[in-house]
């Protein structure tokens, strides 16, 4: 029971845990991370693996199937995937109808959404078949609905994917290739993207993930479960993170206060100041998949002629490392803090960031969307509460309040 003023009210067992920091809202076989340590794990590979290894295209095939396709299972996975990145007519007029300054991510979103009206025919969740459309569609048409929200911004023609390229060259092409024009995709760029993609596709049941599964408790489509979880992932304590990391370095390089002055700032908690792209809710440690990407950054950076934003955010990280703010409360670079760089460098505006965050996220969520459609133990997600409210009040007519 709990107490309000002086009513004790007798709930039952129920546990009050905000933000879940300790509750496990289900079991799963996908991804195993130990934050203590800083382990990342996809089915039991380690990142740093499938990082230098794999792609994109075979990581989606093994969290979702769990395990490492062979060639054939691959020819075959890949080939059925570009098939499908065409996208309806109808569909990319949506992107005329947008506001040409509107955010990309909710543009996604509503892209993402409306696939359900376009494809009725693989609607049904227990149809493993039409599931399997669906997450095809899903994986291969997502690129390309990032892109056209790219170039709507931009003000650019529409350019149309070509089969005959991956998933990954596709992607670049879509969002800068040129009309009439043979894309000849750039190996670094294809491996950033790649590894960039491979280091975002899964993190169990982080906030985007955990709504993409609660939504779909409810037996709502693959298609709008997924939009819900592109709208959980814009909010910059999450995938928006990535972009604010982007706009507080400039803003600190346009300043004349330095780094040194902003990290007081962080450490005062001044105006709610945080230093984006630190902490985490599970690593209490270095982020394995910043890590890898800082040196990705540094090799995708050293060939764009380097980035002054560079040297702030290391400048930053430094001051960190060395400073008991964070050294006490175990605040750490995550994902998002050099990413940012990375994208910025290979012609990505600010404002995508998060979407990219998206696109590489998507095999995740689609793997456990179909893990807990396929769990005998789910049930509709349907938290308690906690009332602090009034309770049993007399309505009082309008000339009494
Ligand atoms: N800068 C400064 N202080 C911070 C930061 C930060 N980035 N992150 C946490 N803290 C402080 C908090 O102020 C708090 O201090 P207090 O104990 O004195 O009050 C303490 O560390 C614990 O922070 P919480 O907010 O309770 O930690 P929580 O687990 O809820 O939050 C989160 C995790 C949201 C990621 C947080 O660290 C944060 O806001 N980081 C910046 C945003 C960011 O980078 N998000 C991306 C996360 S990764 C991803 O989505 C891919």
């Amino acid at each position: 029971g709990y107490r309000i003023g002086s009513l004790l009210k007798d709930t039952g067992a129920v546990t009050y845990d905000p933000g879940f920091a300790n509750t496990a809202s289900s079991s799963s076989s996908i991804t195993y991370i130990d934050g203590d340590t800083g382990v990342l794990q996809y089915r039991g590979y380690p990142i740093e693996q499938l990082a230098e290894h794999s792609n994109f295209v075979e990581v989606s095939y093994l969290l979702i199937h769990g395990e490492l396709p062979t060639q054939e299972q691959y020819d075959a996975f890949d080939g059925r995937l570009r098939g499908h990145t065409i996208v309806h007519e109808d569909l990319r007029r949506f992107f005329r109808a947008f506001p040409y300054d509107a955010h990309p991510m909710p543009m996604v979103a509503a892209a993402v959404a409306a696939l359900s009206t376009f494809y009725q025919d693989d609607l049904d969740v227990f149809d493993e078949g039409q599931v399997d459309t669906s997450t095809f569609r899903l994986l291969a048409k997502m690129p390309t609905i990032a892109a056209l929200a790219h170039r709507k911004n931009m003000g650019l023609p529409v350019i149309h994917p070509d089969n005959s390229l991956s998933l990954v060259e596709n992607f670049l092409r879509v969002n800068f290739g040129v009309p009439a024009e043979d894309y000849e995709p750039d190996p670094l760029a294809v491996k950033a993207m790649d590894q960039l993609f491979i280091l975002h596709a899964d993190h169990e049941q982080n906030c985007s993930t955990s709504t993409v599964r609660l939504v779909g408790s409810s037996q709502a489509n693959l298609f709008q479960s997924i939009s819900a979880g592109v709208n959980a992932l814009a909010g910059p304590l999450h995938g928006g993170a990535n972009s604010a990391v982007l706009t507080m370095l400039e803003e600190i390089s346009a300043s004349d206060d330095g780094p040194e002055k902003f990290m007081e700032r962080v450490k005062n908690k001044e105006d709610g100041v945080r230093l984006m792209g630190f902490g985490h809710r599970v690593y209490k440690n270095y982020d394995p998949r910043a890590k890898i990407i800082k040196k990705t950054a540094d090799e995708v950076l050293a060939r764009s002629g380097g980035d002054p934003l560079l040297e702030v955010a290391q400048k930053l990280e430094e001051i960190a490392l060395a400073d008991d703010y964070f050294v006490e409360r175990k605040l750490y670079p995550n994902v998002d803090f050099y990413t940012g760089l990375i994208y910025k460098a290979l012609g990505f505006p600010t404002n995508m960031f998060t979407v990219l965050f998206a696109v590489g996220r998507l095999p995740g969520w689609i793997a456990q969307w179909r893990e807990m459609i396929n769990d005998p133990e789910t049930k509709i997600g349907r938290p308690r509460q906690i009332y602090t409210g009034a309770y049993s009040r007399d309505y009082k007519e309008m000339n009494e309040r």
